[in-house]
């Protein structure tokens, strides 16, 4: 298991990723005391700070500009942490990042001021990047993420969902993201046009195989290994590849089947219920069968960065390939 604290990656960048992080706390800071402990709260309880790394490291593949890269890294991580406050509001989660919710301690108004507070901080640092084509991507990505989660929302609870719409809105919620981190740290680091696509398809592949991993996680996690709540799509109604793949081995009528629909569909929303589906699909192969999907998208952005000329480059960007497949958390 890759220790995602201590990797060669993680060691190789941190003097960059310091940086990152002295400028998310600096933009997270907001004039009201009670409330700015709170958001520095949740942006120093750490995350794996995935995002900005993939920034940085496609920045120095080509010719490195450190502090544009420090800028832009900060401003993605924060539209991540942002996305997350809401995120957290729509599925009612209580914990994230080890922590009670912001939504969990304040009313949803409040919580959605101030996913929109550091929704703007992000901007602003996408903007201090000088760049109209990063803020551009900036704009687009968010996009991107909005569609994701809304389409997520208005297919909860059905089953009969397709893999082709389940790829396409976990690449908007999640892998529009990394996408975005890798190619406007290619932009910044000035990488030629063919560059910047190949190095937005690693981002947008490694993004892909980060959202499936996650989806099994949450079959085959406890809550405190992950720092938030765990079993918590089935819960919601939100069915994901795991829960796809066990879905198509069932037989029309069977028990295993009329169970899943009934806790899917929210017509039981028993926790043991819940708990004896999430056993049967833990069981049933699923989550090996998802993890391989993960790992087939993972092996592809691998092959993506063979146009970084910088060797170490490659090498610490495949390793983040392999982190996004062997974390646990
Ligand atoms: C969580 O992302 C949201 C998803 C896209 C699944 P991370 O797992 O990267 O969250 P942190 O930043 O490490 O807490
Ligand atoms: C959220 O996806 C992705 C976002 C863009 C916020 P999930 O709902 O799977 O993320 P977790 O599991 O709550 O972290
Ligand atoms: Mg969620
Ligand atoms: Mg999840």
């Amino acid at each position: 298991m890759v220790d995602i604290r201590t990797g060669g990656v993680l060691a190789t960048m941190r003097p960059e990723l310091r940086r990152v992080e002295e400028r998310l706390e600096d933009a997270a800071r907001i004039d009201y005391p009670a409330v700015s402990e709170l958001i520095l709260g949740l942006v120093r309880a750490g995350g794996k700070r995935l995002r900005p790394l993939v920034l940085l490291l496609a920045g120095r593949a080509f010719s490195s500009d450190p502090a544009t890269l420090a800028t832009a890294g900060a401003g993605v991580e924060l539209l991540h942490t942002a996305s997350l406050v809401h995120d957290d509001t729509v599925d009612r989660a209580a914990l994230r990042r080890g922590r009670p919710t912001l939504n969990s301690i304040l009313s949803s108004g409040a919580v959605i001021l101030l996913g929109d507070f550091l929704f703007a901080q992000s901007a602003m640092l996408a903007a201090a990047t000088n760049s109209p084509r990063v803020v551009s991507i900036f704009a687009s990505t968010l996009a991107d993420i909005c569609d994701g989660q809304l389409r997520e929302m208005f297919v909860a609870h059905r089953l009969d969902q397709t893999r082709e719409e389940y790829e396409r809105r976990i690449f908007g919620k999640t892998a529009s993201l990394f996408a975005g981190a890798a190619e406007m740290g290619a932009i910044i680091g000035a990488a030629p046009e063919d560059d910047v696509r190949a190095l937005r398809g690693y981002g947008s592949d490694i993004g892909m195989a980060f959202q499936i991993v996650d989806d099994v996680l949450d079959f085959r996690e406890a809550t405190e290994q992950l720092g938030k709540p765990a079993g918590h799509d089935l819960t919601q109604g939100t069915v994901t590849l795991p829960t796809m793949i066990y879905a198509s081995g069932l037989t029309e009528g069977s028990d295993a089947l009329i169970r899943l629909r009934d806790v899917v569909s929210g017509d039981n929303d028993e926790p043991a219920a819940v708990q004896r589906v999430v056993q049967e699909i833990r069981a049933s192969g699923a989550l090996e069968t998802a993890m391989r999907e993960a790992e087939t998208f993972a092996a592809r952005a691998k092959e993506r960065t063979a146009v970084v000329p910088d060797a170490d480059t490659r090498e610490m960007l495949i390793e983040v390939a392999d982190i996004v497949c062997e974390r646990s958390a």
